[in-house]
């Protein structure tokens, strides 16, 4: 997306007054009293000098003059530190404000484009990065700017009436440090975006060897060393990469320092030869030394800001990127019909477009209220024809309706609360047991019978009814609860079963889809769950993927898919007879429990 860095900047700016537009607002005028308050001080300060040189001083203006620069230069000291905590609760608001905002994009995106996209990612580290940093940055060096430009015009001035080619000198040396600083800065954030692939992958190390899932992997195939090489070896690039680029900056910045001792040892001669001259007052010097000083001061100030705001704002591109994010799928509007009768025609996918097709013409007809068990060998494409009926991707050719309507014209929100689902990677949640099963019906979160029930269909209330504090233990070994008491952690069976509760929480639920549900469990388990399956399940429609031919069995309908297309579809018997694939599976498993002793 290009924007101007100008509309960037805008952008960045305008945040902190739509977050909190008091405090911005109290901010902004105080930061630019803050800046008067310095000047006032000096000029004070010469008045008091020339009172005291002038050979006929009072001693009430003296003393007068005295009490009002020392107050000056108090005012001006609490107002930095009013200004500074103003800022302070901006920027919290700020991150708030945009913190939330770029998450609720993330949050909402309907598909999984995006988010299965590593380009997005990178963007999104940048946008969170430059979301925390850039309106502080922004907003500090928009005050600093106009505490800057009050208090720059105020020595200027003051300089200027003293000796007025100081002016020129100090254009001159303002203009090199800005341009100096800003060629740093186009380094500086080019740098982030060219190395936060490499930092994501530090982290993504990082979380690993900390993961308790990956523990046990890790310790026994001794991956330890190799993941903290590639940690420690991403962070080692990006700092090299940082620092490369900061001995540039400092390089510059040193250069500078010696051009403002230039120009300021020039001034300061050219003045001191006017003192003595007599063309001007001891005053006049020392208000000279003070603007200069001043100016300086202001001028690296504001420069050294300029460089990092000027990298922010670069960076808050990419917030402003995400913010503008479009759906990965276009949205839908209609409600799905009550029927959950689903049919495919004719569908063609692939992940990317220039991938490999994983369906090449699926044609299956699920109809309403009936079960469908779908099988297949690896990667035969199953579990990705699931993620099509809960439209996480739009195929590329061909429909899929839901009761003769297209899924595309469907809310897709309202048709996902139509499916319930286990997904054969489904989520372990470091959450409690009654919470694991409860989200699968968010709105029924704390429905504590209907969790039970939803746990007793699936066979799991036994186990979590005998865990420490029962539902509410927490299913985490690293997470504790509210009241800091560790978890458990369930065998692998036993989260099958309570990713089974999750997906019978969803009572409204016309399209019922398991994905290996089975898998984990034990065989009087598997049993006995599949005979609930039916009971519970009756009259909605079902499909039913698994590897445990037996498991299909049952089903009215059963098909398999071969090489991106459904080869064969029927009975249990029927398909026996025809003897295809699903023979060929079902005998090779019948097989293996062959046993001579049992015949
Ligand atoms: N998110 C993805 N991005 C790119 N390719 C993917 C993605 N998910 C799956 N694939 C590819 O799609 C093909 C089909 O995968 P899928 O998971 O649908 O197979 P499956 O039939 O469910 O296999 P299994 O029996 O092992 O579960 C595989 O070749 C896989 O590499
Ligand atoms: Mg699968």
């Amino acid at each position: 997306m290009t924007r101007s860095a100008a509309r960037t900047g805008a952008a960045a700016l305008a945040l902190p007054f739509r977050a909190t537009p008091v405090a911005a607002g109290t901010s902004l005028v105080l930061t630019v009293l803050a800046g008067v308050a310095p000047a006032t001080g000096a000029w004070l300060t010469m008045l008091l000098v020339d009172e005291l040189t002038s050979g006929a001083a009072s001693a009430g203006r003296a003393a007068f003059l005295a009490v009002a620069s020392a107050l000056a230069g108090g005012l001006a000291g609490a107002l930095l530190y009013l200004v500074g905590h103003l800022g302070e609760v901006v920027r919290h608001r700020v991150t708030l404000t945009v913190e939330s905002r770029l998450f609720e994009r993330v949050a909402s995106l309907p598909g999984l484009r995006h988010i299965e996209d590593p380009a997005f990612h990178d963007r999104l580290r940048l946008a969170e990065q430059a979301a925390q940093e850039a309106p502080g940055t922004v907003t500090q060096f928009a005050q600093e700017l106009v505490r800057s430009a009050v208090l720059l015009g105020g020595f200027a001035g003051a300089a200027l009436a003293v000796w007025p080619p100081m002016a020129l000198l100090l254009l001159a040396s303002a203009l090199t440090a800005v341009l100096a600083r800003l060629a740093t800065v186009r380094r500086e954030a080019a740098t982030e975006e060219a190395w936060v692939a490499t930092d994501r992958r530090r982290l993504f190390y990082r979380a690993l060897l900390t993961d308790v899932r990956a523990a046990k992997e890790i310790r026994l195939f001794g991956l330890g060393t190799l993941l903290h090489t590639r940690m420690i070896g991403s962070l080692a690039a990006v700092s090299r990469a940082r620092l490369a680029v900061a001995r540039r900056g400092t390089l510059a910045q040193s250069g500078l320092a010696l051009l403002g001792a230039a120009v300021t040892g020039a001034g300061t001669v050219a003045v001191a030869t006017n003192v003595v001259a007599g063309g001007a007052s001891v005053g006049d010097l020392v208000l000279f030394l003070g603007a200069v000083t001043g100016v300086q001061a202001g001028l690296t100030g504001v420069v050294l800001q300029l460089g990092d705001a000027g990298r922010a704002v670069r960076l808050f591109g990419h917030y402003l990127d995400v913010l503008g994010t479009g759906d990965d799928l276009p949205a839908g509007t209609r409600t799905p019909p009550p029927r959950a009768a689903v049919e495919l025609r004719d569908v063609w996918f692939r992940y990317a477009d220039d991938g490999p097709w994983v369906l090449r013409g699926v044609n299956l007809t699920i109809p309403a209220g009936t079960a469908v068990g779908l099988a297949g060998v690896n990667g035969a494409g199953k579990s990705t024809l699931v993620k099509l009926l809960c439209r996480f991707y739009d195929p590329q050719r061909g429909t899929i309706t839901w009761d003769g309507v297209d899924l595309r014209e469907l809310d897709v929100t309202a048709l996902r609360a139509r499916i319930g689902v286990v997904f054969q990677e489904f989520m372990t949640y470091d959450l409690t047991a009654a919470e694991n099963i409860g989200i699968g019906q968010v709105t029924h979160l704390d429905d504590r019978p209907r969790i039970v029930e939803a746990a007793r269909a699936a066979h799991a209330d036994e186990t979590l009814t005998a865990l420490p504090r029962g539902y509410d233990t927490v299913l985490s070994r690293t997470h504790t609860d509210d009241a800091e008491r560790a978890g458990v952690t369930l065998s692998g069976g036993q989260w099958q079963r309570v990713a089974l509760a999750r997906c019978l929480m969803r009572a409204d639920a016309g399209l019922i889809v398991l994905d290996e549900p089975t898998s984990g469990l034990d065989a009087e388990g598997e049993h006995r769950v599949h005979g609930i399956l039916r009971r519970h399940a009756a009259g909605r429609t079902r499909l039913l993927i698994s590897h445990r031919m037996s498991a299909l069995r049952d089903a009215e309908l059963i098909a398999t898919l071969v090489d991106g297309r459904i080869a064969e579809r029927g009975g249990h018997d029927e398909l026996m007879d025809a003897g295809g694939e699903y023979a060929r599976l079902f005998r090779l498993q019948a097989g293996g429990y062959q046993d001579a002793r049992v015949r």
